[in-house]
């Protein structure tokens, strides 16, 4: 039976790959991925057993955030193709049944959008209320305290006019009014434009950041702080992060996306407290269909701690919302790397057999791990802005190597970032390899498809010791277990069960009943 064939919507018994169309091929030889080069890999994407593919920003960018600053929602830059070139890759997906989300970004243009360069040119401009201006603090300093997530004042002074606009990320993206219908017209209107092209959902930018406090309060500080959590996280965003408004603006995307014939899926990306993200849920699932879970990308590896944070979620997910797991994304440390890669096996049974969608980060099915960059090669705009610290996303966005050619099958010329291209981490290695993470991603993709109790049974939990983290998917009479090893030492599995999927490797001759060092194994119980 195919995945295909259950009930449910197709995102629920789904799972999502990202990629970063940067890194993931270039087909142009100017060592920057494509969506040329994206359609000559669907194959790949097809074979891995993924359902959609969510790419991050293609659009026009003057790219001082790598594409999250854009210059016009409605078009694809040069760097990537042209809407032909994304025309041709929606259709080859769909070929595939393969569905395509884009990236939309609401909260921020570039500084080089024309509706920025109307705004700032006078105070009496059409569009000067597209954007947040305001005049100079008493001390003729910003007109509050709020920090910019990339560091620095989240305000800078336009001489033109001598009002400060507001950016929440970098200078060069001005932060939108969405209190202001015609932008909100105009951004809606950019959906509608992809979703008639034929686009199949939207993943939504940074939506914690969309609305502001209208009195533009000062934020209180935060006692946790550490400098290694950003320089942002310094003060609680009480008066610029979750307002309530945000939920007004989802649930007009939602009414969008429900107004076609296939309704469009929407998932929201927004960090916060688990009451806050769930919130975006919305009243009566009004709100995204998933909002972002991280609860595993920054948790602590051990089985009383996921194993806490799975029955959380579970116990306050809303009535009949559907959850989702996430262990990585272009912004996060790789999994592999901040757990350890003894542990990025059983990582990837978690999250392909909790309940819920799965999103896999490019790269994640390989075992890769972040890449140390040299000073002289950095590009990330928050490792120059705020060095040193561990802050710069440039280590996980490195190019996925294809193959042990030239430029690791990526690029004919020079890649924009250092590719890890140990043999061993190529697609082509690790595709004739039985025992690799390629294979054991395959696996585990294929087994939810065929296995009802893993794409929608329910959750209970079975066990949890300081070694063990122990649960049971369920479909009516049909029971399917999880056993994940936390620790170095060979674990006897608490219960009887038929092996459906390990993660040791094919030569240790496994005991079914035994656990090795950090392994992990999925039964069907008896
Ligand atoms: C979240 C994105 O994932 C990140 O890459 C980007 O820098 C910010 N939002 C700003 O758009
Ligand atoms: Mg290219």
């Amino acid at each position: 039976m195919s995945g295909k064939a259950h009930s449910l919507e197709w995102w629920k018994t789904g799972s999502v790959y990202q990629v970063y169309p940067r890194s993931f091929q270039d087909s142009d030889g100017d060592g920057i991925g494509d969506l040329a080069g994206i359609e000559q890999r669907l194959d790949y994407l097809a074979g891995l057993g993924v359902d959609a593919v969510w790419i991050s920003p293609i659009y026009p960018s003057p790219m001082a955030d790598f594409g999250y600053d854009i210059t016009d929602y409605c078009d694809v830059d040069p760097m990537f193709g042209t809407l032909e070139d994304f025309d041709s890759l929606l259709a080859a997906a769909h070929a595939r049944d393969l569905k395509i989300l884009m990236d939309f970004v609401p909260g921020h243009t570039s500084l080089e959008h024309p509706w920025f360069a109307e705004s700032r040119k006078s105070r009496k401009s059409a569009r000067r209320d597209w954007y947040i201006w305001r005049d100079p603090g008493p001390d003729g300093g910003p007109p509050n305290n709020w920090i910019s997530e990339f560091g620095g004042p989240a305000w800078t002074l336009d001489p033109a006019t001598g009002q400060y606009y507001l950016h929440i990320f970098l200078t060069e993206q001005p932060s939108l009014n969405w209190r202001n219908p015609e932008v909100c017209e105009a951004m809606y209107g950019a959906m509608r434009f992809w979703f008639d092209r034929g686009v199949d959902g939207f993943r939504v930018d940074a939506v914690e950041h969309m609305v502001h406090d209208t009195q533009l309060r000062d934020n209180p500080p935060n006692p946790d702080w550490v400098p290694s959590m950003g320089p942002a996280r310094s003060h609680i965003g009480r008066y610029s992060q979750h307002q309530p408004e945000v939920l007004e603006v989802v649930r007009e995307m939602r009414r969008i996306a429900q107004s076609y014939p296939e309704e469009k899926l929407l998932i929201g990306e927004a960090y916060g407290t688990l009451d806050q993200f769930l919130a975006y849920y919305g009243a009566e699932l009004s709100g995204f269909h998933l909002p972002f879970n991280f609860l595993l990308i920054g948790a602590t590896w051990s089985a009383r701690n996921i194993a806490g944070l799975v029955e959380t979620y579970e116990a306050a997910l809303p009535e009949r919302a559907w959850p989702n797991w996430v262990l990585g994304n272009h912004d996060r440390a790789r999994i592999a790397s901040r757990i350890g890669p003894e542990n990025a096996r059983a990582a990837a049974v978690v999250l392909l057999t909790l309940r819920g969608t799965p999103t896999i980060y490019q790269g994640e099915e390989l075992g890769m791990e972040n890449v140390p960059i040299p000073p002289d090669r950095v590009m990330d705009p928050w490792e120059k802005n705020v060095p040193g610290e561990g802050l710069g996303r440039d280590p996980v966005r490195t190019p996925l190597a294809w193959d042990t050619g030239a430029g690791a099958g990526f690029t004919s010329g020079t890649p924009w970032l250092p590719i890890d291209d140990r043999p061993e981490m190529t697609v082509e290695r690790q595709n004739a390899d039985p025992d690799s993470m390629l294979s054991l991603y395959r696996a585990l993709l294929a087994l939810r498809r065929r296995e009802p109790a893993l794409a929608k049974g329910s959750y209970a939990t079975l066990q949890v010791s300081e070694a063990l983290f122990c649960y049971e998917r369920r479909d009516n009479s049909d029971r399917i277990a999880v056993a994940i090893n936390f620790s170095a030492e060979r674990q006897t599995v608490p219960f009887e069960g038929d092996l459906l999927l390990s993660t040791e490797t094919t030569g240790s001759g496994p005991d079914p009943d035994v656990l090795g060092s950090h392994g992990a194994a999925i039964y069907r119980l008896r």
